[in-house]
């Protein structure tokens, strides 16, 4: 079994993508960070079973990292993550320099409005701008046909949605589920910061969710719901919580019971910040 064919240059990808458009072959793309775990795997397969060709995008993206944020800790294991690239059978791994995506004298900026208001932003306010222009950067350099990106993230999905919309990015953007450990444990390269006692408290996040969100469903206020599991999540371990909200799962307003919902929340636990949703089904 090959490995992935490695493009380090937007020139060297092109011309890969340039040969494959000419065979008539459909292209599917997977942005990730690296550090690749099952989650980042389920989306290569889905990509996979979508289109003739995959490309994954390994790119620690600095834009979306304030600077008082993990940049230089995040892990990078690029040997290891292509092996993985090559147990799925992707064909091809963009792997760039940070200056080859942001050359010198870069000064553009996507920002996209809508789903990127409050949640994350409240709290990394940079994070979003970071994302939509590496992601639009991304899509013009490979110009896939559509592209899957985890409900994991899920605002950054939402985001995502809206910017290839509001933008005409030719680009179907495909949400995939949740990867979870044996506990419901959201797989996260962060998780690889936290040892076993953090594990045990990170493991009760999902918890803590799935029962305020059934609570929501069979009726009970959502605000009521999401101070308590503010409070679970705090008795549980984790250090501060930085939002727990009920939102509308197709534009993050506020919920409203003939919706739809998710219930989306970021927590602390010691110096690693984990986050986490889950659906909130309409009330009937
Ligand atoms: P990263 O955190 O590496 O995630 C890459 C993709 O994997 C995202 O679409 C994310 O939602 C998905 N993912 C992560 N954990 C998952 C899980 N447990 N189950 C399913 N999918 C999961 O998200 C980013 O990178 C960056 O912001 C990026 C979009 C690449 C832009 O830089």
């Amino acid at each position: 079994m090959g490995g992935p064919h490695i493009s380090r240059t937007v020139a060297d990808l092109r011309a890969q993508v340039k040969d494959w458009r000419r065979q008539g072959l459909g292209i599917a793309m997977v942005p990730t960070m690296g550090a690749l775990h099952e989650g980042h795997l389920s989306l290569m397969r889905e990509a996979l079973s979508r289109a003739d060709r995959c490309i994954v995008s390994i790119f620690v993206n600095p834009t979306q990292f304030a600077p008082t944020e993990d940049l230089d800790k995040y892990p990078r294991q690029l040997e290891r993550d292509l092996e993985r690239l090559a147990e799925v059978g992707v064909q091809l791994a963009f792997t760039p320099a940070p200056e080859e995506v942001y050359q010198k004298g870069f000064a553009t900026k996507v920002v996209v409005g809508g789903p990127s208001a409050g949640l994350e932003t409240d709290f990394r306010p940079h994070f979003f701008e970071g994302v939509a222009t590496v992601v639009t950067k991304l899509f013009l350099q490979a110009a896939p046909d559509c592209a899957v990106f985890g409900e994991k993230d899920y605002q950054q999905l939402c985001v995502v949605r809206q910017l290839c919309r509001d933008l005409d990015i030719p680009v179907e953007i495909v949400g995939a589920p949740t990867v979870r450990d044996a506990h419901g444990l959201a797989m996260s390269s962060r998780n690889a910061y936290l040892d076993e006692t953090g594990l045990a408290v990170a493991r009760q996040l999902n918890k803590v969710l799935r029962n305020a969100s059934a609570a929501i469903a069979g009726g009970a206020d959502p605000e009521t719901e999401t101070t308590k599991a503010r409070e679970a999540l705090l008795d549980a371990g984790f250090r501060s919580v930085d939002y727990v909200a009920a939102r509308e799962s197709g534009t993050l307003a506020p919920w409203r019971a003939e919706t739809e919902g998710r219930l989306l929340a970021a927590a602390w636990l010691g110096t690693t910040r984990l986050i986490d949703n889950v659906e909130i089904a309409a009330r009937t």
